[in-house]
């Protein structure tokens, strides 16, 4: 069985990049994913295409800006567990861990962007001296979600390639 079956997971920035790509691992991975993104076209159609599949998923437009898009997304998934900042010394005590990942050199629309000379950008950084797909950040994740990491807690886990070692 799946580490994150049953789960209820929001990813928010969800229709595009690492968060789709988070998105779609989660859902193949038997999670109840609610993809929260200002992208509405793009949202509704990744939600459509994995609800398709025969994966649990919804999309619920937000601007994580606003507080009250927020909330409103956060009842609509009934969620239990989620990545962000570091708040986990003041939600540790009702079980709720807070754990975040740092990523870079993930080829993601808008790294590209960025650095339109991609593979020369990504072959001059430090130690693996190479990008990936950014099912590399969506796979830490998974793994932070899941009760493998069930005694880890605010921590912000690099998942890029080592290229801020130095
Ligand atoms: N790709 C990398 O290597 C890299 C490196 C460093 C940091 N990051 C960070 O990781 C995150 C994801 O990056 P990505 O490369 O997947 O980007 P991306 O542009 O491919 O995807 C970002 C998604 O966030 C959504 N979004 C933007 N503002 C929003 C808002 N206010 N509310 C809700 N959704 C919003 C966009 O619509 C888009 O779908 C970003 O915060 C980025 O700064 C990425």
């Amino acid at each position: 069985m799946s580490p994150i079956s049953g789960r209820s997971i929001i990813v928010t920035g969800g229709a595009s990049g690492i968060g789709e790509t988070a998105a779609r691992l989660f859902a193949e991975n038997d999670a109840l994913v609610t993809i929260a993104d200002i992208s509405t076209e793009a949202g509704e159609a990744l939600a459509e295409e994995l609800s398709g599949k025969g994966c649990e998923v919804q999309f619920v437009t937000t601007d994580v800006a606003d507080e009250a898009q927020v909330a409103a997304m956060v009842d609509a998934a009934s969620v239990g567990s989620f990545v962000c900042i570091p708040l986990a010394a003041e939600y540790g005590e009702h079980g709720i861990r807070v754990n975040a990942i740092g990523p870079s050199t993930a080829r993601t629309p808008m790294y590209l962007k960025l650095n339109p000379e991609y593979e020369k950008t990504v072959a001059a950084t430090p130690a693996l001296r190479r990008g990936s797909e950014p099912v590399k950040q969506a796979q830490a994740a998974m793994w932070l979600l899941s009760d493998a990491a069930s005694f880890v807690t605010g921590v912000t886990v690099p998942v890029d390639g080592g290229c801020l070692l130095y």
